[in-house]
């Protein structure tokens, strides 16, 4: 039976009685059936069929356009450092991606309003799970219906459409690639690393290991960092908080790492990275304003109350024959939220 006889047998039939469930609710309405069917003028005249075919060609073409037009802009308009390039960049690539999505959208809409089956069928409700022979009837329905939307027969939509869906995710790869160098190991270490120089932060200089008085805090930078291309960034993991105080009340390692008493940890709080800014001097409390985890200092930097999972990371400290702080090493494990910690 072809599609047309189909259309014609489902529709334009005379609304049918409800059947009466036995012992149920008397039928209220009748069926009122469906309306007469149109045909497309696809159905009926083969010039207009191929007519619609070509239209949908068109737009597949034009999907592939836009998806070569995203890859171009991305390689030929290059960053340089102007807001206009940027502008110009940024509305190459949305224009093209809208012609890829756009044209993609409107030729697949198309082809279903023009060119696939357009009969509708009746199926009576049922219990949800159909019988075998049910169940091999639908799987029957659907071969007969990837037959129908004729991929065979009409190779050059198949062909197009496959060259759209293929070209299409592979823009994703030049914006993944435009997005920037992979991290590496960038996130778990420092600039710091032996013979680096304590200097203060904001003003700069080196620290004189005899400056640091009992009970004093300091914010502190590795020395060079204002020399490094993109400085807010290092900063964000190297800042370090040092501390004095009565070396009686610090551990074994910690004395190891310091100098008389004076210690140096990472400042970036080891839950979510806020700065922990704030120190107790009577109770040598660490504070983090953001969800106040609390570091002891005496006990090797123990989080003693808050959200954050680890110490504070220690950097190992020594003072140089002229008197100044400097690092004899890097930070032994990464600085910084616990999820950074990566065994
Ligand atoms: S970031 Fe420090 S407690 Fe959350």
């Amino acid at each position: 039976m072809s599609d047309i006889e189909r259309a014609d047998e489902a529709h334009g039939q005379p609304g049918t009685t409800l059947a009466k469930p036995e012992g149920g609710v008397p039928d209220r309405f009748e069926n009122p059936g469906l309306p007469p069917h149109k045909h497309r003028m696809g159905d009926t005249d083969p010039k207009a069929a191929k007519r619609a075919e070509h239209q949908v060609v068109f737009f597949l073409l034009l999907s592939m356009l836009g998806s070569i037009g995203i890859i171009v802009s991305i390689i030929a308009i290059k960053y340089d450092g102007s807001f206009d390039q940027v502008s110009l960049s940024t509305k190459a690539i949305g224009l093209s991606m809208f012609l890829s999505l756009f044209a993609l959208g409107i030729g697949a809409v198309h082809w279903a309003k023009t060119l696939m089956p357009d009969d509708e069928r009746i199926d009576m409700r049922h219990r949800q799970r159909g019988t075998t022979a049910e169940r091999e009837e639908a799987v029957n329905i659907l071969k007969e219906g990837a037959a129908e939307a004729g991929l065979g027969r009409r190779p050059l939509i198949r062909n197009t459409l496959i060259g759209a869906l293929a070209l299409f995710p592979i823009p994703a790869v030049f914006f993944f690639r435009d997005t920037g160098p992979l991290p590496g190991n960038d996130l778990s270490t420092t600039m710091w690393k032996a013979d680096t120089y304590l200097v203060k932060d904001p003003e700069g200089g080196r620290i004189r290991a005899a400056d640091v008085t009992l009970g004093s805090v300091m914010h502190v930078l590795p020395e060079g960092i204002e020399e490094l291309e993109h400085p807010l960034n290092e900063k964000a993991k190297s800042a370090v908080l040092i501390m004095r105080l009565d070396a009686s009340l610090l551990t074994e390692k910690q004395n190891n790492w310091g100098v008389d008493g004076t210690v140096a940890y990472s400042k970036i709080c080891t839950h979510m990275g806020c700065p922990v800014a704030l120190y107790e001097q009577q109770t040598h409390h660490l504070l983090c304003p953001c969800h106040q985890s609390t570091f002891d200092l005496t006990q090797d930097c123990k989080v003693i109350f808050g959200p954050a999972k680890r110490p504070l990371p220690q950097l190992p400290i020594a003072v140089d024959d002229d008197g100044y702080l400097v690092a004899t090493d890097g930070f032994s494990e990464a600085v910084g939220p616990s999820f950074w910690e990566r065994g």
